[in-house]
């Protein structure tokens, strides 16, 4: 490693989107007790998601990687998290099965609390405060009280972290997430067809598991299908947190974020001298970097030096996140670049963050149509520079919300008045997202038909 890298070298570089903390002492006092608080997840276990990812490096499986933009402590309850993982679950089948791919499963959640902003202050009718930054920061209510960054926000979203992480594992391997059950995960009742498609393949897996049986498989067809692998991640932007979940694993002495098994930087925060890249390349974790229209190729290439120097399949993930009107500009040169370098990346379609609209009535939102475009032009771009469109990144919930408009359901700007409640970016909702899953399966079998070779990057 370059210089000398530490859990705190952060601190003395240039950071960017970090809350104003007004009491010093109750910052550190907090930091002091986190410091002595059990990791969420374990080094051993982020390997494990670091060779997952190598394949998916490699073109031997599809990374889905999804959830909320920002958990808030409004929104903790057990249903959320069961309807939020019921919807990955019933994308990873419909992807699996129906693309033919194994997927390498990572959700937004357990600690995905912190989140960047264009602007540090918001006003209103002549009133200027903080902008809201996430519930581990700040609070959402435009009071000055609220909008007062307050460390022990930190706590509470680490206990909320380790309950969810809690009911999650418990939901992938204690019967949930069972595939005998897969019938159960499609929660969209609003649209006949996706549903007839899901029972669909549904269908195929029972007689596909029902065939491997009658060979006397069923040890080893239950251990394969009775409980999944999945994985936790956040983007790494609430530094002073992090660096107090970092842990030095005992078994090969290098240090680890135990804050989540897969931390990723924010398209805001990527500069490469900055205090967030400095974190991040002394963790070992995979990582993800956002790349939106403003990266130059040379900045990559030096992230992509920095960050992975190594060269190591699964290490980074590279996260496209242009908009539907800009991806064709800009993921080209980018691919290229990376190309002409050899180095091993998994690219990854956020269709999501260059999509945005603020309407009239103020509402955030997400045209549907415009995000099935950015990740129609991601795939066909990628299978004419003859890489590997490799996973997925999407804000979604299980929750019947209507944040986007457009989809299946055809929701309306009008619509959005009825259920819309994320504390942050507009989500897609249990059957838009199931859309989605269905246009990526059907653009990974047609291209598993045509037989084509799928070159790994590099
Ligand atoms: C996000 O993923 O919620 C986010 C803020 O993304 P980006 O950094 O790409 O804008
Ligand atoms: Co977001």
């Amino acid at each position: 490693m370059a210089a000398s890298w530490t859990p705190q070298s952060w601190r003395s570089k240039p950071i960017r989107q970090v809350p104003t903390y007004p009491d010093q002492a109750a910052l550190e006092a907090v930091e002091a007790r986190l410091r002595t608080h059990p990791p969420l997840v374990f080094a051993g276990e982020a390997r494990n998601l670091l060779s997952g990812l190598g394949d998916v490096a490699l073109g031997n499986a599809f990374l889905l990687q999804g959830g909320d933009c920002a958990e808030s402590f409004a929104e903790f309850a057990a249903n959320n998290i069961r309807d939020t993982f019921c919807v990955f679950l019933a994308m990873a089948t419909v992807l699996t099965f129906a693309g033919g791919k194994p997927v390498v499963k990572v959700g937004r959640i357990a600690g995905q609390f912190a989140k960047p902003r264009s602007d540090d202050f918001e006003t209103r009718d002549g009133v200027t405060l903080p902008s809201y930054r996430g519930d581990n920061i700040n609070g959402g209510d435009f009071t000055a009280e609220e909008r007062t960054p307050d460390p022990e926000r930190m706590m509470r979203a680490y206990y909320q972290a380790a309950a969810t992480a809690n009911l999650v594992r418990a939901f992938a391997t204690g019967g949930y997430a069972d595939l005998s059950r897969a019938r159960h995960w499609n929660l969209d009742h609003h649209h006949p067809d996706l549903g007839r498609r899901y029972n669909e393949v549904v269908d195929k897996i029972d007689e596909g598991v029902g065939f491997m049986r009658t060979f006397s498989l069923e040890d080893a067809v239950r251990q394969q299908t009775s409980r999944v692998d999945y994985y936790f991640s956040h983007e790494a932007l609430l530094l002073p947190y992090e660096e107090a979940l970092t842990r030095q694993d005992s078994i090969t002495g290098s240090h680890y974020a135990t804050s989540g098994h897969m931390l990723w930087i924010g398209d805001r925060t990527r500069q490469i001298d900055g205090a967030h890249v400095e974190y991040c390349r002394g963790i070992k974790n995979p990582i993800g970097i956002k790349c939106g229209p403003s990266l130059s190729e040379e900045e990559l290439i030096k992230l992509l030096a920095i960050l992975n120097p190594s060269n190591t399949p699964g290490r980074i993930t590279l996260i496209a996140r242009f908009g539907s009107d800009k991806i064709a500009q800009h993921l080209p040169r980018l691919i290229r670049a990376v190309e002409r370098e050899g180095a091993h990346v998994i690219w990854s379609c956020d269709p999501m963050h260059g999509n945005t609209l603020k309407l009239q009535s103020g509402y955030k939102t997400r045209p549907v149509d415009r995000v099935l475009d950015e990740i129609r032009s991601f795939f066909a771009i990628h299978r004419a520079e003859g890489t590997y469109a490799g996973g997925i990144h999407l804000e979604m919930t299980g929750q019947d919300v209507t944040e986007c408009t457009g989809g299946a359901q055809a929701l309306k700007e009008i619509d959005l008045f009825d259920r819309y409640r994320t504390a942050c970016d507009p989500r897609l909702n249990a059957s838009q997202a199931l859309e989605i899953a269905f246009l990526i399966a059907d653009t990974l079998r047609a291209e598993r038909q045509k037989g084509e070779p799928i070159a790994a990057s590099a």
